[in-house]
């Protein structure tokens, strides 16, 4: 499989708080982030564990603190945002934000808002060319050409997701970030909004990163899954690996805690607590040791560093292995 996108060493730290207060808030903490062509890895992991951070880094939105990233064996991590947003790479890498109300603009109408898009990104096009292009976005997603006249305001919230996804793909991306895309919408419009993301990745081949912090639309979707806590990326692996096995004690807690009817009763432990702070984490103990029901004093003394279970199966913890991933499955 060729990797399109590579990231290694992601770090955003934002500085907080001031005089004796102040701190590194460690939004992402070090990720390396590998996609296929073609894959959808899933990112998972409770609010403000960092997924949109990650996912804005990737799209080369905001600037990281450290860290490398390649597409398609290009480096465009050490690319300035502006030469990276006028470079042929900005439409290869197309973003679906979370709200399709607020990332819509509402004074457009909705094949304008696509339009204008296209016009940015692909300037050598012509005023046809950009139209043709738009309405075949427009198509592609199922909207009916009647609704093209109309504002943001006036269309429902599954016609505005349908617009944002237009606005994405219309520029030919080969990697699609999707931030929730589906996380404003009732359950019943969710799943219509689902399967048209999967067509549309058979029929173009493109590759997914898509973010959740719901683990039945990434089981459901997505062929491999990273897992975040506190800015890391804490187990990744196959779909099958994470959901079937899961190695780490934090991913075992979010999958019992998931109302899934067929997994109710199975729940042998509950994530108690909240997260430890982001703020100046300490980089010589686990940070997940206070909500862990296996935690030992070598938590407290060495961070556990993402280690391989088995083939493709990840976990960063000092008692993840096969062993205590089996005995889940039996
Ligand atoms: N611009 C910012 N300034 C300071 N802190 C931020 C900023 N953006 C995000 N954060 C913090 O970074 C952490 C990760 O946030 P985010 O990536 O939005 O998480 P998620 O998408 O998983 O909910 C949170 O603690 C959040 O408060
Ligand atoms: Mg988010």
């Amino acid at each position: 499989m060729t990797a399109i996108l590579k990231a290694t060493g992601l770090r955003k730290l934002y500085p907080v708080g001031k005089m004796f207060t102040k701190g590194l808030l460690h939004a992402v903490d070090g990720v390396d982030l590998t996609v296929a062509a073609g894959e959808c890895i899933g990112l998972v992991g409770e609010s403000g564990c960092g997924k949109s951070t990650l996912a804005r880094l990737v799209a080369r939105l905001i600037p990281a603190t450290d860290g490398a990233i390649t597409f398609r064996g290009n480096d465009i991590g050490s690319q300035s945002l502006r030469r990276f947003a006028a470079g042929p790479e900005r439409a290869r890498i197309q973003v679906v934000f979370q709200d399709p109300h607020e990332s819509l603009n509402p004074g457009f109408t909705a094949l304008r808002i696509v339009a204008d898009h296209i016009r940015t990104l692909m300037p050598q096009l012509d005023h046809g060319q950009i139209m043709a292009r738009a309405e075949a976005a427009f198509a592609d997603v199922g909207l009916p050409p009647a609704l093209s006249r109309r504002y943001p305001h006036q269309l429902s919230g599954g016609q505005k997701a349908r617009v944002g996804i237009a606005r994405a793909i219309a520029v030919d991306p080969e990697l699609l970030i999707l931030d929730e895309p589906t996380s404003a919408l009732d359950v019943s419009v969710q799943a219509v909004i689902l399967k048209l993301l999967g067509e549309l990745r058979a029929k173009r081949g493109m590759s997914y990163i898509f973010v959740s912090h719901d683990l039945d639309v990434i089981r459901l979707i997505c062929d491999r899954v990273a897992v975040m806590y506190l800015g890391r990326i804490i187990e990744t692996g196959t779909t099958a690996q994470i959901f079937d096995t899961p190695a780490h004690p934090y991913t075992r807690a979010l999958i019992d805690g998931s109302p899934d009817p067929a997994r109710r009763g199975m729940s042998v432990q509950r994530l108690e607590g909240s997260a430890s702070s982001p703020v100046n984490p300490d980089p010589a103990r686990c940070n997940f040791m206070g909500r862990c029901p296996m935690s030992a004093p070598l938590c407290a003394e060495r961070a556990p560093a993402l280690k391989e279970t088995r083939a493709g199966h990840l976990a960063a913890c000092h008692f993840a292995s096969p062993e205590t991933a089996m005995q889940k499955a039996e």
